[in-house]
């Protein structure tokens, strides 16, 4: 599997959404990066399931649902009628974090688990059987526009030799301060979808942005057998 590209539309114009969208899923977007947000978990409130359910309607693309909400597992349900394809929750975020993706599992959409700059990845090591998609965040969530972490590097490498050696079937998605400039760092460590809101939506020409990132990464793609 390639690389793919995710824009979050956190740092998109929320006035002008579905004419944002259309043009990043023109430029060849893989997935549509949609963080939700809830003054509790994170210290920022953004949308919900009423704006997901608007996406849907608007694009072809996979809606790859990042939340950062506390208790998700009240939530998840709602996200699935608005039209989810990918619910990712955080396992810092749910007490039983098996419990929470066996539910998500059980509404038929994509599984992630997501782990913060500072949480190891032993965390969810056991877990990540249970995934189709390990989150790795590189900022700490709540803010779009922000500095890369580049001690996330050596985890990344980490979570991609577990999942080599376990045979598990679970992508690495890498989250937060994501450019030109640390791409290549992190598809090399081992990312198979690359989330970038700033980069993209702040650029000048943000077709030209994802179509760059998506030469500069291609080359350099993990290829494995499992995911
Ligand atoms: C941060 C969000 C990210 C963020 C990425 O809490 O989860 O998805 O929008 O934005 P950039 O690429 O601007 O760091
Ligand atoms: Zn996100």
């Amino acid at each position: 599997m390639s690389i793919r590209i995710a824009p979050s539309i956190l740092s998109a114009n929320f006035a002008a959404l579905g004419e944002e969208i259309a043009m990043v899923e023109q430029a060849g977007a893989h997935l549509l990066h949609v963080d939700v947000m809830d003054g509790h978990f994170v210290p920022n409130i953004t949308i919900g399931p009423p704006v997901v359910k608007s996406l849907r309607k608007v694009t072809k693309l996979p809606l790859d649902v990042h939340l950062m909400i506390s208790d998700p597992d009240k939530y998840i349900p709602a996200f699935v009628d608005a039209g989810a394809d990918m619910l990712t929750v955080h396992s810092e975020a749910t007490v039983h974090l098996d419990r929470t993706l066996n539910l998500i599992r059980s509404h038929k959409v994509g599984v992630g688990v997501s782990i913060n700059p500072a949480t190891p990845l032993s965390m969810v090591e056991h877990a990540l059987a249970l995934a189709d998609m390990l989150l790795i965040m590189s900022v700490n969530p709540g803010f779009g526009g922000q500095q890369f972490i580049p001690y996330c590097l050596e985890k990344i490498r980490r979570a991609r030799q577990t999942i080599e050696e376990r045979r598990y079937q679970c992508v690495i998605e890498v989250d937060g301060g994501i450019d030109i400039d640390n791409l290549p760092d992190v598809v090399r460590a081992g990312a198979g979808v690359v989330v970038a809101g700033a980069a993209i939506f702040k650029a000048s020409d943000p077709a030209r942005k994802i179509k760059e990132m998506l030469e500069i990464a291609a080359p350099l793609g993990y290829h494995s057998t499992y995911a």
